[in-house]
């Protein structure tokens, strides 16, 4: 009859030390979970790419193949490569890969046989084809930029926008 009370303390306190371990592991559990949470968190926010015109190539490249076919491929052809005494090639050409402004200058005003740089072989003249958008010259001229085994920065339709209001008549 002694032994009882011991019996049921003991049970009490065990009992007792049981729930202490089941709260202070859940209090764990939760505070592991609080930083996963924000863990993910910080990776979401630094995961967004920079703004660089780089990262936009992918889609002047698509829209440009489409003015470029409908424009100019008559006369500088598919593969940039031009017509022997009519039209110069784009490919490695300096005026494609170098000044960006002198480039723009030749696609929106054109330019009559005879750049500057001995061209005076091609027997025919470029139009200006200043009636195409801003978005459509930036989409093209970088799209001969970055074909024909040219590789150069991609013109953005702010430099367009530029181009044309410094150098408005
Ligand atoms: C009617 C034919 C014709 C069309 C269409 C044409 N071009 Fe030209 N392009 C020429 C000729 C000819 C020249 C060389 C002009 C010269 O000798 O002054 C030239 C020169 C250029 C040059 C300078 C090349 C260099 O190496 O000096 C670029 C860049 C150019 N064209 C881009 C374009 C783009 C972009 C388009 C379409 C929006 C286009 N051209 C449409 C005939 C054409």
């Amino acid at each position: 009859m002694q032994k009882e009370p011991y019996l049921k303390h003991t049970i009490t306190i065990f009992l007792l030390g049981l729930a202490v371990i089941v709260l202070l592991n859940s209090c764990n559990s939760s505070k592991k979970e609080d930083k996963a949470s924000s863990e993910t968190e910080i990776q979401t926010l630094t995961k967004s790419p920079p703004k660089v015109p780089e990262a936009d190539l992918p889609r002047y490249m698509a829209e440009g193949k489409k003015v470029y076919k409908q424009v100019c491929l008559t006369c500088h052809q598919a593969n940039g490569g031009g017509v022997s005494g009519l039209n110069p090639p784009l490919a490695q050409s300096d005026n494609v890969l170098g000044d960006k402004n002198r480039m723009l200058e030749i696609i929106i005003k054109g330019s009559e046989a005879g750049l500057e740089d001995n061209r005076s072989e091609y027997a025919n003249v470029m139009q200006g084809f200043g009636m195409l958008g801003d978005e459509e010259i930036a989409n093209v001229a970088s799209y001969i930029r970055n074909s024909f085994g040219n590789k150069a920065e991609p013109i953005t339709v702010e430099e367009v926008t530029s181009f044309r209001s410094a150098n408005k008549k």
